[in-house]
């Protein structure tokens, strides 16, 4: 991963031999919207990865193929999502951002840590409508992390010698046990979810929805407890957000402005603000493209010849998307692609945001993917993070650490913790400051009044 996202010499497509696997590597925005969005038809398969197909007994919407399961999953998935996103995202993110202000300001040190548990604390109640303090969760959190690091680790093309050797998947294995261990655990959450209901708890939650409507999608009993646990593959861009602000405090200054001027300092910010700050908004964007996630996308296989000006991408070549290079593009996000810039998504002239390159739809940005394997969660991933953005926002300022000789402790701005295709940055040091005494007793009160 770390060849592709540094190496310039790279054209538009390039052809790679894996060990014998073709491997085809799009580099730019228009090549991949030619494939991977209008070609969808033939692109939006999967390459068999056979530790996380093991790891998952095949039940794990991204990395299914381009099958009957997978149409089954992503509708149910699509349909959950759009009809209880708004209602069941609210009271969640609402409190998780201001508990995670809160603990950011009373334990400094542990900021990394506390990002972690809030993503965690929002995806959980999303997907199985349980709040943070019921509910085992301690041992949940720790289960979901085990399992979001365990799958995009092995999921990384070529991290196991299994798929290379693939005669080596008879051999009973600890992909296996993670299946048996984790399908365990998604049954039993589940099942929770399930009781909750006949006791009357009707708090909205995918699971609800996957219990309620599973047989109009004709969905198997595993395939509706793995189901839920797709949305916990989820997001260090709160964690990258933190370091931005830290190396670009004009962006943090401005972004101080217009939440004071539109929410004020009497009150604490609500989910309704969110569509009155665009500058908000386009910092989601920007923390979203400057340092995707996923840098290589999810592969994907082709599942037909293709013919393509001149080329010919063979049948069950793997396709890898380079988010990365796209992302640092002049020609898309001009020359300054590689700084953290939340303005050059908004209209100066209005204050408003513009449309983003061409190619990337609403979002502005190609990291939640293409074609008809885009992310069915971008919409809970980008308001969780407004919220989350917000509140800190509202709450205090964020800086960097001195260190005794009076200079900034420094940032590892280009190193990151690899864990497979999902990348986060090496933990650092910063400096939390309520910006008022007030502002700290109000948040105090709203994790007192939730
Ligand atoms: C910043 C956070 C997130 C990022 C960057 C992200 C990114 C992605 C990417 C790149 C894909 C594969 C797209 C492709 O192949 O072109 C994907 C698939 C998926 N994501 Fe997300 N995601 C995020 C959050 C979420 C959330 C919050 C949920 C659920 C509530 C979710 C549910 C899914 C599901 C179910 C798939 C599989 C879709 C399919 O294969 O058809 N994601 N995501």
């Amino acid at each position: 991963m770390i060849f592709l996202m540094t190496n310039p010499l790279l054209g538009p497509l390039v052809y790679l031999d894996g060990a014998g696997q073709p491997i085809v590597v799009i580099n730019t925005l228009e090549v991949a919207v030619d494939l991977l969005d209008r070609k969808a038809g033939v692109t939006s398969d999967r390459p068999h990865i056979i530790v996380p197909d093991m790891m998952t007994g095949g039940l794990f919407t991204p990395f299914v193929g381009h099958n009957e399961i997978w149409r089954r999953m992503r509708k149910a998935t699509q349909e959950s999502l759009r009809t209880g996103t708004t209602q069941f995202n609210k009271a969640a993110q609402y409190r998780d951002s201001i508990q995670l202000a809160l603990d950011m300001l009373r334990d400094p040190v542990n900021w990394y840590g506390h990002c972690k548990q809030a993503v965690a604390s929002t995806i959980m109640q999303v997907t199985y409508g349980k709040s943070p303090p019921e509910w085992k969760y301690k041992e949940n959190v720790a289960n979901f992390h085990e399992f979001v690091d365990g799958i995009t680790r092995a999921a990384m093309p070529g991290a196991h010698y299994v798929e290379i050797a693939p005669w080596m998947s008879l051999i009973p294995s600890r992909a296996q046990d993670f299946f048996v261990k984790h399908s365990k655990i998604f049954r039993s959450i589940y099942e929770d979810t399930r009781m909750s209901l006949d006791l009357g708890d009707h708090s909205l939650s995918l699971a609800r929805t996957f219990i309620e409507d599973g047989d109009k999608h004709g969905l198997s009993q595993e395939e509706a407890y793995w189901l839920a646990a797709a949305a916990l593959y989820v997001c260090p861009s709160i964690l990258l957000w933190m370091m931005a602000m830290i190396l670009f405090p004009e962006t943090q200054r401005r972004a101080h402005e217009e939440i004071d001027r539109v929410v004020g300092r009497d009150r604490l910010p609500t989910m309704e603000d969110c569509d009155n700050l665009p500058y908000i908004q386009a910092m989601v964007k920007e923390s979203i493209r400057w340092r995707p996630i996923d840098p290589i996308g999810l592969p994907r296989r082709a599942s037909e010849d293709i013919y393509y000006k001149g080329y010919l991408i063979p049948k069950r070549t793997t396709m890898i998307a380079n988010v990365w290079a796209m992302h640092r593009d002049a020609r898309s996000y001009g020359p300054d692609a590689h700084l953290f810039n939340p303005a050059r998504f908004i209209d100066e002239g209005t204050g408003k945001l513009k449309p983003g390159p061409a190619g990337t739809k609403e979002e502005s940005h190609v990291t939640f993917g293409f074609g008809r394997r885009i992310c069915p969660g971008r919409h809970v991933a980008v308001s969780m993070l407004q919220m989350q953005m917000t509140t800190v926002l509202w709450a205090m300022k964020i800086e960097g650490v001195m260190n005794e000789k009076g200079e900034h402790a420094p940032i590892n701005v280009d190193g990151c913790i690899d864990d497979g295709l999902v990348v986060r940055p090496v933990p650092f040091a910063a400096k939390l400051t309520a910006r008022s005494q007030k502002a700290l007793a109000m948040i105090e009160k709203g994790t007192v009044d939730m």
